[in-house]
Order: C-alpha cells, then sequence, then structure tokens
C-alpha cells in the first residue's frame, strides 16, 4: 500500500521503511511507486508516435536505466507491446534490456521475468564508463545495432547526482543520449535531494559524498533538458505531464545528424 505522501526520496518511516537505500536501490520501490503511476502518462502508441513500425524496424530496442527488482520494465514492456504491437508475432518484435547496479534487485528481476526470450536484466552502473560501453555495445551488436531505439531513465538522475556529483550526472546524460535515437527522462525535483539527504541524516548515515557541493541545483529537469539540447545532440519532443509525485516525463530525440558515441 503507498503511503499517501511517499516518494522515493522521502519514505513514510512507518509503513515503508525500507532501509537506508543510498542509490535508491529500494527493495519494496514499486508497493509505493507503482509501475502505472507514470504509464499511466504515456501512451502505449509511444513506439508508433516515435515514426517505429513493424514494417520500417524488425527489431524494437529498449533499455530500461536503474530498474530496480524489474517490475516496471515489464509493466512497460507490457505498456509498449500496445496495440501496434499486439498479435502474435509481438514477442519477435520488442527486446528490453534493464539494468541496475544492484546485484540482489537485478536476481530478484531475473526471478520473476515473465518473458526470458524479450527481457534480459543483468547487473551494471550507469556511471562505469568502460564497463558500460562494453556491455550495452555487446547486446546491441546481437541485433546489429549500435543504439537502443528508446533508451528508459526514470528517477535515477538524482541518485547518480548525490553520489557522484555534478560532472558525473553531466557524463551519464551524455552517454545516455550517445546510446539511444529517444530518451525518457524522469529527473528528481531539487526538493527530493533535500528530502533524501534529510533522510538519511535521521538514518544517522553519512552524508551523500556530493550533497552540499552541488552546483547543479534548482530546476533539475530545466537543467538536464539544456545539457541534452546543448552537449548531446538531442531535442525535447514531448512532456507527458506530471506524475502523482509531480514530476514531468520528458521524451527526448536525437537531432537530425547528431553523432554522438558511446
Ligand atoms: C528510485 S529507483 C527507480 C527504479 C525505476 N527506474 C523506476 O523508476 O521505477 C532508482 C534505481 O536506480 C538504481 N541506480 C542508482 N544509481 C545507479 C547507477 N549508477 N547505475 C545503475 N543503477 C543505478 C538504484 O539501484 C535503484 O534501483
Amino acid at each position: 500500500m503507498a503511503a499517501p505522501n511517499a516518494d522515493d526520496c522521502h519514505v513514510d518511516n512507518e509503513t515503508n521503511e525500507p532501509g537506508a537505500a543510498p542509490y535508491g536501490n529500494f527493495i519494496n520501490y514499486y508497493t509505493f511507486n507503482p509501475p502505472e503511476n507514470r504509464l499511466n502518462l504515456i501512451p502505449n502508441t509511444l513506439l508508433q508516435d516515435m515514426g517505429y513500425n513493424t514494417e520500417g524496424s524488425d527489431i524494437i530496442l529498449v533499455l530500461d536505466v536503474g530498474c530496480n527488482s524489474g517490475d516496471l520494465s515489464v509493466a512497460l514492456y507490457n505498456h509498449l507491446q500496445g496495440q501496434h504491437f499486439s498479435g502474435g508475432t509481438a514477442e519477435r518484435e520488442l527486446h528490453l534490456l534493464g539494468f541496475d547496479l544492484d546485484e540482489d534487485l537485478i536476481l530478484r528481476a531475473e526471478q520473476s521475468n515473465p518473458f526470458p526470450n524479450n527481457i534480459n536484466f543483468i547487473p551494471l552502473d550507469i556511471t562505469q564508463d568502460v564497463k558500460c560501453r562494453t556491455q550495452l555495445e555487446s547486446y546491441l551488436a546481437r541485433f546489429g545495432r549500435s543504439r537502443f531505439h528508446l533508451c528508459v531513465c526514470l528517477a535515477v538522475t538524482m541518485w547518480v547526482h548525490l553520489n557522484h556529483g555534478d560532472a558525473a550526472l553531466l557524463e551519464v546524460l551524455f552517454r545516455l543520449a550517445s546510446i539511444c535515437d529517444h530518451l525518457l527522462l524522469e529527473a528528481q525535483p531539487w526538493k527530493c535531494y533535500r528530502s533524501a539527504a534529510r533522510r538519511l541524516r535521521k538514518l544517522g548515515r553519512n552524508d551523500f559524498d556530493h550533497f552540499r557541493t552541488l552546483q547543479i541545483r534548482g530546476d533539475m529537469a530545466e537543467h538536464a533538458r539544456e545539457h541534452l539540447e546543448k552537449r548531446c545532440g538531442m531535442e525535447l519532443v514531448r512532456s507527458f505531464g506530471n506524475t502523482t509525485w509531480d514530476r514531468r516525463l520528458l521524451l527526448f530525440r536525437r537531432r537530425e545528424g547528431s553523432q554522438g558515441e558511446l
């Protein structure tokens, strides 16, 4: 049951306290933020709206960054099948790779994966440049691709930012932009950073390494948009309104001729 005022930086202590989870690696994330909270905002014709159809592209590849225990990945997979990808060939068309730095969460995701032929989960840290390059490129190579059609990065940026700092946040956004044609981003707002830091202190843990020295602060979605548009060859094409936690889902597209590489 969702705690009324909980979000992924300020979890209700009485009902949903999942421990410190300093990377947002909550063990019970989907009990207080079920996949529908976000998926309800995303049309199930998204892939079609993005210009993909079964004739133009045989296989659609989706990357889910920071997939936690995989609940949203699986729900997203089903959601994206939508009307366009429904039918007998659906299982062949869409492939999703979810990754997370928490190996226990990935194990759970693997154990409850209902579509092992089409959905894969691997442990991976998006801040690790070389490992990311190797693992993601080798997955893409299986399909003869150099980029994912869609990369989904929901409620992850704050954890990268708090744990690794400004430069890492910008690098990660660049990395994501360079491995996909479309990027769906949910950046946590600044108020969430403060709650996450407060929560950690309340639990008697050390502060996040970078919280006090971050220069990038304020309107986080706007900072991400600016960086993606000015430095990463992406352009904002749609905003899917606000989630129940008052966050926007922003859809970016690679600009024509943009060349970023992983
Ligand atoms: C708040 S949860 C969001 C889960 C999922 N993206 C969603 O929106 O439903 C954040 C997830 O990001 C993962 N994460 C944080 N930093 C990461 C990193 N550097 N690389 C990969 N995963 C990371 C955490 O382990 C956690 O599972």
